[in-house]
Order: structure tokens, then sequence, then C-alpha cells
């Protein structure tokens, strides 16, 4: 069941680098929510080391978050396992990246030509299609070179097109445009805003370049790993309606971890109550009148007391 008709939404990302031989644990997304719209362009802008990169990879299925959900056509990414979410990411999302990731020993157009075979499709169609969208980039007369006889716009064109091939909702660019020079920036740019507005499919780019932002429909600011301009009000109501629990035998309610990133004020005591007044029966949660005087940071597990707004351990957001 989906919560909004948005074509992507994700609810109270976490992502933690567990840190190694004794350094600290790095949290690199601290509670993300975000709706993409279904034909929306929008730009993720952050300086270096903001969390673009591991917000772009956990929006496209290509490393879990350590909490949280994330919903593309009504369906959970983080729920699926390998074997699932390989085909469903390939259907729906294009990615292109910084390098442009091309295979090197391969032409442009082979290039595009592989990706649409490993999606099942006829040797004669993938080569129709692969034409057919190399030649709508203007590379029909470059596209049978090698990547590394292209000049880097053309090879960010290889790469735009073999992201389109497949017809996806989605296509995620993670600074498209960060080995560009000025020009070619605005032309690969002027390219994502025709196509978004021709194709109708959503265009998510995360770059630390403000002007590269102006060409998206909505640009929301990424800080040290939370949306700067994102206020994190919960709708209780909501929150209940669209997330799962679980009563145990013994009438215990274990709540999702995400649910726990939401509700915040950790050490601060929820009554939880049903409610069945209308057809479909709610659990409603409200604070307590009395405080714990501790409670556990839900990301880390460090102690913390409800004063805290973020947990000194780890900087998860502890309160709304
Ligand atoms: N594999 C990893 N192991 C440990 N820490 C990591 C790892 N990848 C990223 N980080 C850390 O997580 C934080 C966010 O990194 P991320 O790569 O998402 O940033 P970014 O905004 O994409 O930066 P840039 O603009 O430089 O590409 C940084 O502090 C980074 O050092
Ligand atoms: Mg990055």
């Amino acid at each position: 069941m989906s919560e909004t008709d948005s074509l992507m939404y994700a609810r109270g990302i976490f992502s933690i680098y567990k840190g190694k031989g004794g350094s600290a644990n790095v949290v690199a997304l601290k509670g993300i929510n975000l709706d993409i719209e279904r034909g929306e362009f929008i730009a993720i802008v952050g300086p270096s080391g903001s969390g673009k990169s591991t917000l772009m990879r956990c929006l496209g299925g290509l490393q879990h978050p350590s909490a949280g959900a994330v919903f593309i056509d009504g369906q959970d990414i983080t729920k699926l396992d390998e074997d699932n979410l390989v085909p469903f990411r390939r259907e729906k999302i294009g990615f292109i990246f910084q390098e442009g990731n091309l295979l090197e020993s391969i032409s442009g157009y082979q290039n595009v030509v592989r990706t649409l075979r490993y999606s099942g499709n006829s040797y004669s169609f993938s080569r129709k299609r692969a034409n057919e969208v190399l030649a709508s980039l203007g590379m029909t007369s470059r596209m049978h070179s090698l990547p590394r006889r292209l000049s880097g716009g053309e090879r960010q064109r290889v790469s735009i097109a073999r992201a389109l091939a497949n017809g996806p909702s989605l296509i995620i660019a993670d600074e498209p445009t960060g080995n560009l020079d000025y020009e070619n920036t605005d032309n690969v740019m002027g390219l994502f805003r025709d196509l978004h507005s021709d194709i109708n499919t959503s265009f998510l780019m995360v770059t630390h370049s403000q002007h590269v932002a102006t060409y998206a429909d909505r640009s929301v600011e990424l800080r040290d790993g939370r949306f700067t301009s994102q206020h994190t009000e919960i709708d209780v109501d909501d929150l209940i309606a669209s997330r799962e629990v679980i009563i145990g035998d013994d009438g215990t309610l274990t709540l999702p971890p995400e649910m726990l990133a939401l509700l915040s004020q950790y050490g601060k005591l929820w009554s939880f109550s049903a409610n069945f007044d209308d057809d479909h029966p709610k659990i409603v949660a409200v604070p307590a009148s009395s405080s714990a005087e501790i409670g556990k940071c839900p990301v880390c597990g460090d102690p913390v007391t409800p004063d805290m707004a973020l947990c000194k351990n780890c900087g998860a957001q502890l309160r709304i």
C-alpha cells in the first residue's frame, strides 16, 4: 500500500558507517524524509561529505540504510532481497555516475546495447533502441568510438543514454557534471531539462553546485546528513496508518526503527491506546505525562536523556 501517490518516498533514513580499529562510527544520514513526484526533477545540493552519495545509493537500492524505508512505485525496496532487488532496480531506475562508469573495452553504442541485453531484451531490439536513444542525444556520429576516445561531455551522453535506455521511472544522477567544463555542464543539464519534460521520467540529481541545481524544478539542501529546510513534524495518525507494528504474545508492542526515529523524544514515555472509532482500528501514540529519566539512542544505543536534542555519541537527532 502506498502512503502517497509519489513515485518515490523515503522515510526516516539513517545510514551509519561503522568505525574501524576503534575510530568512531560515521552517521552519514540522520533521518531523511523525501518525496519525489512523477515527472519531477529534484536536485539535492550539499558540500563534500554531507552524505549526498550515501543518500543516492540508499534511495536507489545500491546500499541498505541502517534504518528507514524507501518506497518506489509502492514497493519498500529496503525489504527486497537481492534476487528481487536487482531486477526491480534494473526496470525502474537508471543511474548516472560522476565518472560515467562506462566499460572502456567496448564502444559507447555497445555499452548501451549491453545494458538493454542485461534487462532481457532481444539483440535486434537492443540495437534498434540503442541507436534511437543515442541519436536523440546527438551521438550518432560518435557512438561507435571507445569511451576513451570521447570527450567528457560525449562520455556523459553515453551514460545518459544507458540510463534512459530501459525507459526507467526514475533517473538518479550523482554529480553528473562533476568532470565537465562550464560549457559542457550547461549542455548536459539543458539536455536533462529537455528530456525530463519530454518523457515524464523523474530525475534525482545530487550535486555540490548551486548553479547545476538551478536546472531542477526543486532543490533541497543537505548538510551533515540532514536536510536543512525540512521540518520533521510527525503526524502520529499518519505514522500509525502507514507503519507496521508487532504485538507480541505478552502484549508488548515492537516498533520498527524508522518509526522510533520519527517518534523521537527518546527517553520519554509514550502511551499507546487503541481507537476503534472509525472502520479501521488505530493505535494512537501520545507522550505520557511522566518522563523516564533515561532512554537509549535508537541509532547507536548510547544512553540519552529527555533534554538532549542530539545523541552525544553518534549525533542522531533525538527530538523534533
Ligand atoms: N564506505 C565508507 N566508510 C566509512 N565512511 C564513509 C564511507 N563512505 C562515506 N563515508 C563517510 O560518510 C560521510 C558522507 O559521505 P558521502 O560520500 O555520502 O558524501 P558526499 O556528500 O557524497 O561527498 P562528496 O561531495 O565529496 O562526494 C562522509 O563523512 C564520509 O567520510
Ligand atoms: Mg559523493
